[in-house]
């Protein structure tokens, strides 16, 4: 059932072009996905919509854009060089390679493959594998620098803090977001657009004293956690799940996911850390350039302890995907529709002619087009009859269609269908941009 409904989200992705396999025409790269119109529309909105909660709606929070290539010092400083590391066997017999830490090992089987059940001697030692993606800067052939592609933008921030604190003069606490791609030479990548090589995250650096971090950690969980359900996912699909102290990352003190309840299982949306003043101090030492804050009002100056709320873009795009997917029997038929909150949906509304043959009407429809185009997202459709409008436009979370009839011409009004409830609506065309506006206006 679970696993229905995974196939199902994929092939609607494909479908209607949310998303799709990269390098299709080659034979496809495995666990590498491309965004087609609609998921790029959907990822931009979510983005923009973690970059208002979190920067615009905040006085506390300074956005800002760091570069991919970054000085391979800083991820000796930070502890990826050495410690960024998954432990892996391979199986012989079946050549699948799993997590020493996956959960399904047998301790009194050592040579039992989770994967084939051979149980013989077809397993290798635990091996080590750097999950840092590299590459080599300059001409190869005389002597390139090899540098990574950042496995996290976190560095990005922390580079940075004297920059900010030199042009902002921000006072604590304070925080820095970031939005950008990250690269991780998974060793077991899978289930769709979850976990992949290449991925983007959205980040927030916040600076504390060391007194606040514990309850500063705590009201970033709840309010990431919220982030969520007011963006529509469906709260029992939720849950906190704070990190056993052997499973903590090498700078974390505490840390506690935001779990989603996926076809797959529940797994880890984001993860909200306190990571303590290790990272300031590792680049003041590695550097040479001392990364304290002095606090103006007692004359102290110290390293800031860091609570990170960092969160996967292409996971929660997964995420409001797989919740907003319905069925629904609508007389004989089974409508497909995309629930998806009015700020994230791709198109907000679709024009359609009830007759794409009367002149009048395709001229009538392409003007309301044409206008509300300027203040929403608005696409034009003439290429079914109207029912099948309809149903194309739920399967990709169009909240309102417009449909023009005959009756229009004379009445100068036209017919608002709202996506959930199907109720229809007849406003007038002068009076519809306005009306439009006004239901997607968020209500808060
Ligand atoms: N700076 C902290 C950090 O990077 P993380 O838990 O390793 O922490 C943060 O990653 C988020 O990035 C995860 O919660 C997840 O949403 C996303 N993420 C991590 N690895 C990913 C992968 N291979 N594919 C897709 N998203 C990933």
């Amino acid at each position: 059932m679970a696993q229905e409904l995974m196939d199902k989200v994929v092939s609607l992705c494909k479908r209607r072009g949310f998303i799709f396999q990269s390098s299709d025409i080659y034979g496809g790269l495995s666990n590498t996905w491309d965004y087609g119109p609609y998921g790029i529309e959907l990822k931009n909105n979510l983005k923009a919509a973690w970059w208002k909660a979190n920067v615009h709606e905040r006085d506390d929070i300074l956005g800002m854009d760091a570069a991919i290539l970054m000085h391979p010092k800083v991820w000796e400083a930070s502890g990826h060089v050495s410690n960024f590391i998954d432990r892996y066997k391979d199986c012989l017999v079946c050549k699948k390679r799993i997590k020493a830490d996956d959960p399904r090992w047998d301790p009194k089987r050592p040579n039992w493959c989770p994967e084939c059940e051979h149980d013989g001697l077809g397993l290798t030692d635990i091996r080590e594998f750097n999950l840092m993606l590299k590459t080599t800067l300059g001409a190869v052939e005389i002597g390139g620098m090899e540098a990574y592609l950042r496995p996290e933008t976190a560095q990005g921030m922390f580079v940075n803090f004297l920059n900010i604190l030199d042009s902002r003069h921000p006072k604590l606490p304070f925080g820095l977001a970031q939005i950008g791609k990250a690269f991780r030479n998974e060793i077991t990548p899978g289930n769709f657009t979850f976990r992949t090589r290449e991925f983007e995250q959205m980040e927030i650096e916040y600076f504390v004293r060391p007194s606040e971090a514990d309850s500063k950690l705590a009201e970033w969980i709840d309010y990431r956690f919220s982030w969520y359900i007011n963006l529509g996912l469906k709260k029992e699909n939720l849950r906190k799940r704070p990190h056993a102290k052997d499973e903590l990352a090498h700078y974390a003190l505490a840390c506690t996911d935001i779990e989603y309840n996926f076809p797959f299982g529940w797994s880890e949306l984001e993860g909200i850390a306190n990571r303590t003043d290790f990272d300031l101090k590792q680049h003041s030492q590695a550097s040479g350039k001392e990364l304290q804050y002095f606090d103006d009002s007692t004359k102290e100056r110290f390293y800031p302890y860091i609570i990170e709320p960092s969160g996967g873009v292409d996971r929660s795009v997964l995420a409001f995907l797989v919740d907003a997917y319905n069925e629904e029997k609508v007389r004989d038929d089974t409508r497909v529709v995309l629930k998806l909150d009015k700020d994230l949906a791709p198109v907000k509304v679709a024009v359609l002619p009830l007759l794409r043959n009367r002149p009048e009407i395709v001229e009538l429809a392409r003007k309301i087009n044409a206008d509300l185009k300027k203040s929403s997202v608005s696409v034009y459709d003439d290429t079914a009859a109207i029912g099948k409008l309809y149903r194309r436009q739920d399967e990709v979370g169009t909240p309102f269609c417009v449909t023009v009839d005959v009756q229009s011409l004379e009445d100068k009004q036209v017919t608002v269908r709202e996506r959930d409830t199907m109720l229809q609506e007849r406003i007038s065309v002068d009076r519809l941009k306005e009306y439009i506006s006004g239901k997607l206006e968020r209500v808060i």
